[in-house]
């Protein structure tokens, strides 16, 4: 069975992207997919020390804390979904630690450790309008860590404070019902 990734960048009560992740799940698992959710603020993830281990090597992060599971998980994946809300006009703190750990799936020679095809979608949920016009070129910066390891973007939602909650659902549904 294809196997879904999903990261979930905020457990707020009454979350917008946790509501719109769910649904997205919801329409994978409709197209056949097993989802492994992993929700950030309940791991234990440090950053990125920097230490060069993982570049040299060829090897995950050698940190032994939450992220060891997920690089399990995500050696396996067919698809990858990260959520986060917009704190202070960027992602959120700790889908950023998060992304910064991702330096490992590069090898030495900086080609990806990942296997390739793994499809890519990103939710973003704002307070300010969905057209915002700054905050794209953030979320685009954020997916672009993912694409530049081969993987392919194929669903990027944002969610503004304007935006219908129905029609956010559904079209949430719809992505991951298109994996
Ligand atoms: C600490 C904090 C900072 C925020 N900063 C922004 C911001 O700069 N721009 C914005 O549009 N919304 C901002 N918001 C609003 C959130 O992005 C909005 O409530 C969103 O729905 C949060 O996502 P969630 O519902 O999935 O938790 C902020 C909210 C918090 C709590």
């Amino acid at each position: 069975m294809k196997k879904l990734v999903a990261v979930l960048g905020s457990t707020r009560s009454g979350s917008v992207s946790e509501a719109a992740a769910e649904q997205f799940i919801k329409g994978a698992e409709d197209a056949g997919y097993e989802a492994v959710i992993f929700k950030v603020n309940e791991m234990n993830i440090k950053g990125c020390m920097g230490c060069g281990s993982c570049r040299k090597n060829g090897t995950d992060c050698i940190i032994q804390d939450d992220m060891q599971k997920y690089y399990k998980e995500l050696h396996e994946c067919s698809a990858l979904l990260v959520t986060s809300p917009n704190y202070y006009a960027n992602i959120a703190g700790p889908m950023i630690t998060f992304m910064n750990r991702h330096y490992c799936m590069n090898n030495p020679d900086k080609t990806s450790r990942l296997q390739p095809g793994i499809k890519l979608a990103g939710i973003f949920a704002q307070g300010a309008p969905e057209n915002y016009p700054d905050y794209p070129e953030k979320y685009d910066w954020y997916l672009s860590t993912f694409t530049g390891k081969g993987m392919e973007l194929v669903g990027k939602q944002i969610i503004g404070g304007d935006s219908s909650r129905e029609d956010a659902m559904k079209k949430a549904y719809e992505m991951g019902r298109s994996l």
